[in-house]
């Protein structure tokens, strides 16, 4: 029901504007305005232990600083560095921690001025930090529920940014559904149409036509989604619509399943106690998921595009 939780050590490498220190040495005053006000933007990226080939392969590593970007210009942040630089930054980490494991890497980009008073025209902090990371959710069937909650809208807090503000409209509906016995809620817009998961994009295959809400739908504009899109395409010639989608759409649908980089591919066998099409993990979620693992852990030549490989020392740099 509760999801797991990924510790990250303070004697492991980050990147803090601009150095490369330990966790445990940086150092943020409680005033730091992005803890007060949510005025940070995020990113999260995987990378996957492929123990054949003894590397990291780390997934659509440039495509999560494109976004990480395109967030940070909403909120007029400036990163200070090219999509290149924190690409290599981020592979230097790995390098140093040197995990031999499914890893996670968070890069964060805040407003940290020590001042009170709400503004976005300071100088922002740049951090990316890692922490082994396994399945975030169950990969074998979530038990979802609508919530109550309304998905933030975009004219609100931008949507297609991973605005740090806006996980606490996440925060506030995950915490309900799991308080009711579920595994993770699914957000509708403030018109009542199907939004996304918690940290996840959705999708359902009805009458064999594989649909996704669209971008209008106050959903962030997920990598995964995207390679969803183009696996159901290249490998079932299945085309994805984008469109809106009713909440009662969900009940009828054969198969419901979750994308995103934490989430990976999770099949959903239950809506407000409903059951997706017979209860049980649909094939097309099945085989998505299982093709999905094969190209990110970089075991499938044809997308061997989607991954970086790095190389793992037997020992991280202490
Ligand atoms: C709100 C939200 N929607 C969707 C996703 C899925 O996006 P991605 O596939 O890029 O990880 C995430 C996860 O990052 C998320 O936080």
């Amino acid at each position: 029901m509760s999801r797991t939780a990924f510790s990250v050590s303070d004697a492991e490498w980050c990147y803090h504007d601009g150095e490369l220190m330990k966790v445990g040495d940086v150092r943020l005053s409680p005033a730091t305005h992005a803890l007060n006000y949510g005025t940070g933007v995020f990113e999260g990226i995987r990378a996957y232990w492929n123990e054949g080939k003894g590397t990291l392969q780390v997934l659509k590593l440039r495509e999560h600083y494109e976004r990480f970007e395109k967030s940070a210009r909403l909120l007029h942040i400036d990163l200070g560095a090219s999509i290149d630089e924190l690409c290599e930054a981020t592979l230097e980490i790995l390098r140093r921690n040197a995990p031999r494991e499914d890893t996670y890497i968070r890069p964060l980009a805040y407003q940290s001025a020590t001042s009170i008073g709400v503004r976005l025209d300071m100088t922002p902090s740049l951090s990316i930090f890692t922490a082994p990371m396994g399945d975030y959710v169950s990969l074998t069937g979530l038990r979802c529920c609508v919530s109550s909650w309304r998905r933030v809208a975009d004219n609100a807090i931008p949507t297609r940014a991973k605005i740090t503000a806006s996980y606490a409209n996440t925060a506030l509906a995950v915490d309900d559904a799991h308080r009711s016995g579920y595994d993770d809620a699914i957000f509708l817009t403030h018109d009542g149409f199907v939004s996304e998961a918690s940290a996840a994009n959705l999708f359902l295959l009805r009458k064999g036509q594989l649909i996704t809400p669209p971008p209008t739908a106050d959903i962030l504009e997920g990598i995964t989604r995207d390679a969803v899109m183009e696996l159901a395409r290249e490998e079932f010639g299945l085309e994805t619509e984008q469109r809106q989608v009713g909440r009662t759409e969900l009940y009828v649908a054969d198969e419901v399943f979750l994308t995103g980089t934490g989430f990976q591919i999770a099949p959903v066998v239950e809506i407000d106690d409903r059951p997706v099409g017979d209860g049980r993990i649909g094939d097309l979620a099945s085989n998505l998921q299982r093709m999905y693992f094969q190209a990110a852990r970089g075991e499938w030549d044809k997308y061997r595009d989607w991954t970086v490989p790095l190389e793992v020392a037997e020992q991280a740099v202490r």
